[in-house]
C-alpha cells in the first residue's frame, strides 16, 4: 500500500477486494460498470482540474500556513457573536468525539437515545432562560431563526387578520441589520411586508399581524418593552423578540412580559466563532404554536415496557410529511452544537451561569464608568453586555481605530464618525479592560485609569429588568460541576448511541461516508475558531484563501461558474437556489413564472423549499423503473410552459438511478424559457466522472454534509452551498454587512457556517481528482455488489436501463411483508439488535429500505451488513413458516433492550441467545440497547419538550403502566 496516498484511506474496497466483487456484480472491471450505470451521453470529455492531492502530513502544514494567516484579534464587535470558552471536556469528549459528530438525526430513536437526552437538555435551557414551554432543538442561526420566527406569526394570525388580509409585520430598527435582512428574503415570498422602524413611533394600524423586538437591542440597550407589547397584544398582534442567551440569564425573559416568541443564537454556550458559523440557532413559543413551530422537537415518550424514553416529536408537521404546505424546511439543523450547549450549561448550572452573565455584565459597567471618567459618553441606560460610547468632542472613531488596531483589538465602528460599541463577553479579563480604557485614553490624549480588583457581580441594570425566576433547577443541572463527573455523563449518554465508530450507516440518500480526522482539524483550531465574522479581512487572510479556493473547487466539480457558501444546509441551499432563480426571472421580467416542476419522488424539502421560495408546485409522475414519466412531463410542461420557473430534479434520482432521459429533461425545461434546477445530495454519485453542469442544469446545491465529508453531527451541522451558470452570479446570496447589500441574504454570517468549510477543503485537498474519482466509482460498486448479494432475497425495487443501481439501492420490504407479516419497520428495530442502524426507511418509496454504503466502508463490513441482512430475512421467513409466533417473534420485539435480555423473567417464545446474540460476532462485540421499541403516539399526545412540568407525564406513564 502506498501509505501517502490518503484515498485509500478514505475508500474502504482495496486492490485485493476487486476480483471477488466485479465477478459478484458480473463485470469485468469497475470501468465497465460505470459503462453501464451512466447514460452514455454524460461522462465528462476531460478530466476536472484540481491542486494534487496531498498527504495527510501535508494538509497538516497546509493549514496550519493558512490559520498562520488568520491574526484572532480580541473582538469587542458583538453583533450576534461572542468569544466565549468552549469548555475542553466539552472540546474533547464532544466535538471531537466520533460517537457525537458522526451519528445521524435521531429517526432511529432507540439507538438515539444519548444525542436525544443532550438535545432534551439543550431544549431545556431554552425553554427556562426564555420563559416560554416549547420549542426545538436547535435552526440554522439568529437570523434563519427570525425569518421562522416571522412565518410562525404569520401561520397564526387570527381569522380576522387573515380575512382583512392583515399582512405587514412591523420590525423594530433595532434588530441586528443581519437578521432584517434574511427575514426580509424570506418573507417578501410568502406575501408579506416587511415594515422596519421606531416602535415607539410607529403606528400599527390594521393590516399588521405582527412585530418583532430585540433584547438587548443591537446597540446594546434594554428597552422599555413590556407596556408596548401589553398595548399591541390589545389590538391582537403577536410579538417575536430577539435575545441573547447568555443575557436572559440575568434579565428578566422575555417570556414573562408577554412574547410569544423568543429567538435567538446559542453560539455563546461554548461555541466558538468560527468566523461565523456553525452554532445553534434556537427559538420558543407557546405551547398554543405547537402544530406550527419549525424544526425538529424532542419530546418524551415511552417504550414497549413503559420506561420512559425520548423521541423526535410531532414529526408530522415537518417537510417530510407535509411537502409543500410545510410551515418550515428544517431537515439538517445544528444538533452537535445544540448539544455542546446543552452540556455548557449542565457543566456550569445555574450558578455557573450566573456568575459568567454577571461577570461579564459587570465588567461592562466598570469599563463605562471608567470611560466616561476620560469624557466619553455611554448611552445605554440599561445594558447587559454592551455599551454604545460617543466620543469626547472633536474627537473620531478614526483615530481610535487606528490606535485600537495597534492593540489588536477589534471594536464596533458606525458611519457616524463620533460612536462605537463594545461587547463584553466570557473571556474578557480586567487587563483586558485596561487595555480598552488605554486605546481610549490614547485616543483623547490622556492618562489610562487602572482598574484593579474590579467587581465581578455589580448590577448596573434597573430592578425591574433583574430576572427573579430561578432555572434549571434540575438534577442533570446540578449532578455535573466536576470534570470527572461530566465526563462520565457524556460517556454514559454516547454509550446508548450508534455511530460511524460502531458500524456502517447505510441510510440511502445521505452519504454517512468516512469524516477523516485530518480533515477535521481545522475545528479545534483556535486560529479558525476565534475569528469573528466581521473582522477585518487582513485578519482572516488564511480563512478567505481557503473559503475562495473552496468556491472554485465546487464550481469545477459541479461544472459551473459561481458558488455561495451561504445556505447552512441542503434544504437553505434548495431555498437559495430557487430564490436566486427567481431574482433572475424578475430580472427579466418574468414575473409570470411562477410554477416549479417536481418528479413525485422528489424529498420532501423540496416542495417545502418550492412553496418557501413563492412557487406553485406541479408533480410529475414517475414510472415503473422509478424514471421520470416522460408521457406526463411532456403533458405537464406543455400545459405549464409559459408560467415554468424551474425544474427540481435530484439525479441520480432519489431511486438511486441514472435516468437516461436526463438531458433531454433539461433541455425540454429550457425550451419552455425555465431554469434547472439540480438537488445534489446524490452528488457522490457523479463527482469527477460527470456533473450538474455538463449534463444541463443551471444551478445546484451540494450536502457538504454528505458528499463532502462533513460529519452529520447527530442532525448538523451541514452546509448547502450552490453553485450557479454565470448568468444566474447576479443574483447569488449578498450580505449586508459585508458588502452592504443584504439582497438574497440566506444566513447572518456572509460565508454561514465558514469553518467546516474547512473538512471539505481538506477533503478535496486530501483526495485530488482521482481520488474524488476512485470515490465515486467505489460508492457506485459498492450498491451495486449489495444489489447482486441481496436481489435474490428481498428483492431489489429499481434498476436502471441496464440492470444496474447507481450509488443506492432500493430494497424490497413489501413482499416480505406479505409472506411473513414483518415490514419494513421491523427490519429497522431487528437491525438494532445486530448493532446496525437501519438504512432510510420508506423513503422514497414506502415498505422499502434504500442502502448507501458509500465507499469507505471495507468489503468484511459490507459482507457483515449483508450477512445481517440475510439472517433477518431468515427469521422473516421462520414466521411464514409456522417455526415462529406471528406476534412473538425477535423481529416485531425487536429491538431487545439490554434490561429485558438480562432480567430473571423472560416471557419469550424464542430464547434470550437468539433475541440478542443470534451471530457470532456479537459475542465479541454487543452493542446493547437500552429502551425497548418506542411508542410514538404516547410521546405526541402528551407532549414534553423539556424537563419543566413532568409531572403530568410521569402521572400519565404510571397510569398506563398500572392499566
Ligand atoms: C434528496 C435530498 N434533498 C435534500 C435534502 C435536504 O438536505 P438537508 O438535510 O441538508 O437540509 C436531503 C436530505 O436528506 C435529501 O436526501
Amino acid at each position: 500500500m502506498d501509505t501517502r496516498n490518503f484515498s485509500l484511506r478514505h475508500v474502504g474496497i482495496s486492490k485485493e477486494d476487486l476480483p471477488e466483487m466485479l465477478h459478484t456484480v458480473g463485470v469485468d472491471s469497475v470501468d465497465a460498470l460505470l459503462k453501464e450505470v451512466y447514460p452514455n451521453d454524460i461522462f465528462l470529455p476531460k478530466e476536472i482540474e484540481l491542486p494534487e492531492p496531498m498527504t495527510e502530513r501535508e494538509l497538516s502544514e497546509h493549514m496550519t500556513e493558512l490559520a498562520s494567516r488568520n491574526t484572532p484579534y480580541t473582538s469587542y464587535i458583538g453583533l450576534g457573536w461572542y468569544d466565549c470558552i468552549t469548555p475542553a471536556v466539552i472540546r474533547r469528549n464532544v466535538l471531537e468525539n466520533p460517537v457525537w459528530y458522526t451519528s445521524y438525526t435521531p429517526y432511529q430513536a432507540e439507538i438515539s437515545q444519548g444525542r436525544l437526552e443532550a438535545l432534551f437538555n439543550f431544549q431545556t435551557v431554552i425553554t427556562e432562560l426564555t420563559g416560554l414551554p416549547l420549542t426545538n432543538c436547535s435552526l440554522l442561526d439568529e437570523a434563519t431563526a427570525g425569518a421562522e420566527a416571522a412565518m410562525l406569526l404569520f401561520n397564526r394570525r387570527s381569522r380576522e387578520q387573515v380575512k382583512r388580509g392583515a399582512n405587514k409585520l412591523f420590525v423594530d430598527k433595532r434588530l441586528f441589520e443581519t437578521t432584517i435582512a434574511v427575514i426580509n428574503t424570506r418573507i417578501v415570498h410568502q406575501g408579506m411586508e416587511l415594515v422596519v422602524g421606531d416602535y415607539k413611533e410607529t403606528e400599527l394600524t390594521d393590516e399588521f399581524f405582527g412585530v418583532m423586538l430585540q433584547y438587548p437591542d443591537s446597540v446594546g440597550a434594554i428597552n422599555d418593552y413590556p407596556d408596548f407589547v401589553a398595548a399591541i397584544k390589545e389590538k391582537g398582534l403577536t410579538c417575536a423578540v430577539a435575545a441573547d442567551l447568555m443575557s436572559l440569564v440575568m434579565l428578566t425573559p422575555p417570556g414573562e412580559w408577554g412574547a410569544d416568541v423568543v429567538f435567538g443564537s446559542a453560539q455563546r454556550f461554548g461555541i466558538p466563532m468560527y468566523y461565523g458559523g456553525p452554532s445553534a440557532g434556537y427559538l420558543a413559543c407557546r405551547m398554543e404554536y405547537k402544530r406550527e413551530i419549525p424544526g425538529r422537537i424532542i419530546g418524551l415518550s415511552k417504550d414497549a415496557y413503559g420506561h420512559p424514553a425520548y423521541r423526535l416529536a410531532l414529526q408530522t408537521r415537518e417537510q417530510h410529511i407535509k411537502r409543500e404546505r410545510a410551515t418550515s424546511n428544517i431537515c439538517t439543523a445544528q444538533a452537535l452544537l445544540a448539544s455542546m450547549s446543552g452540556f455548557y450549561a449542565v457543566y456550569h448550572g445555574a450558578d455557573g451561569l450566573i456568575e459568567i452573565a454577571r461577570r461579564i455584565h459587570s465588567y461592562a459597567g466598570h469599563l463605562a464608568k471608567a470611560a466616561e471618567e476620560l469624557g466619553y459618553k455611554q448611552y445605554n441606560a440599561n445594558f447587559f453586555d454592551t455599551l454604545l460610547f460617543q466620543l469626547p468632542e472633536g474627537k473620531t472613531t478614526e483615530e481610535l481605530h487606528r490606535i485600537a488596531l495597534e492593540y489588536r483589538v477589534n471594536l464596533r465602528y458606525f458611519e457616524c464618525q463620533n460612536c462605537f460599541g463594545v461587547s463584553i463577553d466570557e473571556t474578557t479579563l480586567p487587563e483586558d479592560l485596561n487595555i480598552l480604557l488605554q486605546i481610549f485614553a490614547e485616543t483623547v490624549g490622556k492618562e489610562a485609569p487602572t482598574l484593579s480588583d474590579v467587581p465581578t457581580d455589580t448590577l448596573f441594570v434597573d430592578k425591574k429588568w433583574q430576572r427573579k425566576s430561578t432555572f434549571l433547577q434540575y438534577d442533570t443541572f446540578n449532578k455535573y460541576r466536576t470534570e470527572t463527573e461530566l465526563m462520565r455523563y457524556i460517556k454514559r449518554l454516547d454509550r446508548k448511541d450508534i455511530s460511524l465508530a460502531h458500524s456502517m450507516i447505510s441510510l440511502g440518500s445521505c452519504t454517512m461516508k468516512l469524516n477523516a480526522a485530518a480533515e477535521l482539524d481545522v475545528l479545534s483550531n483556535p486560529y479558525f475558531g476565534n475569528i469573528h465574522p466581521y473582522a477585518p479581512d487582513d485578519q482572516a487572510e488564511g480563512f478567505l484563501e481557503m473559503l475562495h479556493n473552496l468556491e472554485g473547487y465546487l464550481a469545477a466539480i459541479t461544472g459551473f461558474d459561481a458558488t455561495s457558501l451561504q445556505p447552512n444546509s441542503g434544504a437553505a441551499g434548495e431555498y437559495t437556489g430557487l430564490s436566486t432563480i427567481r431574482a433572475y426571472l424578475i430580472d427579466k421580467g418574468e414575473t409570470q413564472r411562477d410554477v416549479v416542476i417536481l418528479p413525485a419522488s422528489a424529498h420532501g424539502t423540496n416542495p417545502a423549499s418550492a412553496s418557501q421560495a413563492g412557487f406553485k408546485t406541479i408533480i410529475v409522475d414517475t414510472d415503473d423503473k422509478g424514471d421520470v414519466d416522460m408521457e406526463d412531463f411532456m403533458k405537464k410542461t406543455e400545459q405549464y410552459k409559459d408560467h415554468i420557473a424551474a425544474i427540481m430534479i435530484t439525479y441520480p434520482s432519489t431511486h438511486g438511478i441514472f435516468e437516461s432521459n436526463i438531458v433531454a429533461i433539461c433541455r425540454r425545461i429550457h425550451d419552455c424559457g425555465g431554469q434547472v434546477y439540480m438537488d445534489g445530495a446524490n452528488m457522490n454519485a457523479q463527482v469527477g466522472y460527470t456533473n450538474p453542469g455538463f449534463i444541463g442544469a443551471d444551478v445546484c446545491h451540494l450536502n457538504l454534509h454528505k458528499t463532502f465529508a462533513i460529519p452529520h453531527g447527530g442532525g448538523g451541522p451541514g452546509m448547502g452551498p450552490i453553485c450557479v451558470k454565470s448568468h444566474l452570479k447576479p443574483f447569488l446570496p449578498k450580505h449586508i454587512v459585508r458588502y452592504g447589500n443584504g439582497a438574497n441574504q440566506v444566513s447572518a454570517a456572509p460565508f454561514g457556517s465558514a469553518v467546516i468549510a474547512g473538512i471539505t477543503y481538506s477533503y478535496i485537498r486530501l483526495l485530488g481528482i482521482e481520488g474524488l474519482k476512485r470515490a465515486t466509482a467505489t460508492a457506485i460498486l459498492n450498491a451495486n455488489y449489495m444489489a447482486q448479494r441481496l436481489k435474490d432475497t428481498y428483492g431489489i425495487v429499481y434498476s436502471g436501463e441496464k440492470g444496474r443501481v447507481g450509488h443506492e439501492l432500493i430494497l424490497e420490504c413489501r413482499k416480505l411483508k406479505e409472506a411473513t407479516g414483518c415490514d419494513e419497520n421491523d427490519v429497522s428495530k431487528r437491525l438494532m439488535d445486530f448493532g446496525y442502524h437501519a438504512p432510510t426507511l420508506s423513503f422514497p418509496v414506502h415498505g422499502t429500505l434504500m442502502i448507501e454504503p458509500t465507499e469507505s466502508e471495507s468489503k468484511a463490513e459490507l459482507d457483515r451488513f449483508i450477512e445481517v441482512m440475510e439472517c433477518i430475512f431468515q427469521e422473516a421467513q421462520e414466521v411464514a413458516q409456522g417455526k415462529a409466533d406471528k406476534e412473538d417473534n425477535v423481529l416485531k420485539n425487536a429491538p431487545h433492550p439490554q434490561y429485558e435480555v438480562c432480567a430473571d423473567e423472560w416471557k419469550h417464545s424464542y430464547p434470550r441467545s437468539k433475541a440478542a446474540f443470534p451471530l457470532p460476532y456479537l459475542n465479541d462485540n454487543k452493542f446493547w440497547i437500552n429502551v425497548a421499541r418506542i411508542d410514538n403516539g404516547f410521546g405526541d399526545r402528551n407532549l414534553l419538550p423539556a424537563m419543566c412540568d413532568c409531572d403530568a407525564f410521569f402521572a400519565e406513564l404510571k397510569e398506563q403502566q398500572q392499566q
